[in-house]
């Protein structure tokens, strides 16, 4: 799902833009209060340990419902890395595309499911469409910003942790048009983490 009133891949180009707007991109992130997704260091100490396993009494957020409904993880370099740094890798054999434009360490366990891609947002995909994509999981504040940029992203789910950071790295930032969204809801949870899901309409 790309936003309404945008042509992701210009125009010109219509089976490819046709292509691209048949993927539904979803941002599925964590933030303080105030907007960040990780402190400046990138350090996510701040952030509450989601119980993903599936015992009756674990609350995860909606997170293992939305990895299971997606073809593609598409995160940035910096999320990878940090990921990595973390020790257990979260996300099985789910296919993973690292965006980089500079060489990713990718030890050998994880050769068969990730692998890198460079390039314009629309372009990337497009490739994955090519390989028959449908849904993709978009992670990573730059990616996040570049994709919403671009008119790619259809859906933001973005649980908001009750802290104030005061700075860190930012979800948003600055664009060269707004986007407009439609609330499609709020949920909150007994720990005040408030997760709301709203649509890109424009
Ligand atoms: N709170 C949450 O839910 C949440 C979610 C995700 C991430 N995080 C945290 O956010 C931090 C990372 O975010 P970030 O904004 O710093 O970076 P990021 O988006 O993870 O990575 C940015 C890098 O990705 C590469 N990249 C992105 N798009 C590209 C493209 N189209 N082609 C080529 N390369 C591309 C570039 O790498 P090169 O430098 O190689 O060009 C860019 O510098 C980490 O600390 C992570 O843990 C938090």
């Amino acid at each position: 799902m790309t936003a309404a009133g945008s042509d992701p891949t210009g125009p010109g180009d219509d089976g490819d833009a046709k292509a691209v707007r048949r993927v539904k991109a979803t941002v599925y992130v964590a933030t303080s209060l105030d907007g960040f997704i990780a402190r400046s260091d990138g350090n996510l100490d701040w952030l509450p340990k989601v119980r993903s396993g599936s015992g009756n009494a674990s609350e995860d957020y909606g997170y293992r419902a939305l990895i299971d409904s997606v073809d593609f993880i598409v995160m940035g370099r910096r999320t990878y890395e940090k990921t990595m740094s973390l020790g257990e890798w979260p996300y099985g054999d789910k296919s993973v595309v690292v965006l980089a434009s500079q060489p990713v360490d990718i030890p050998d366990h994880l050769a068969s499911s990730v692998e890198v891609m460079s390039g314009p947002a629309p372009e990337i995909v497009r490739r994955l469409a090519e390989r028959g994509a449908k849904h993709i999981y978009v992670d990573g504040g730059k990616t996040i910003h570049r994709f919403l940029e671009a008119g790619l992203i259809g859906r933001l789910i973005i649980s908001r942790i009750p802290i104030v950071l005061g700075s860190g790295i930012p979800l948003f930032r600055p664009l060269t048009r707004d986007i407009r969204l439609r609330h499609i809801r709020s949920r909150p949870f007994r720990n005040g983490i408030v997760q709301s899901e709203y649509e890109v309409v424009a």
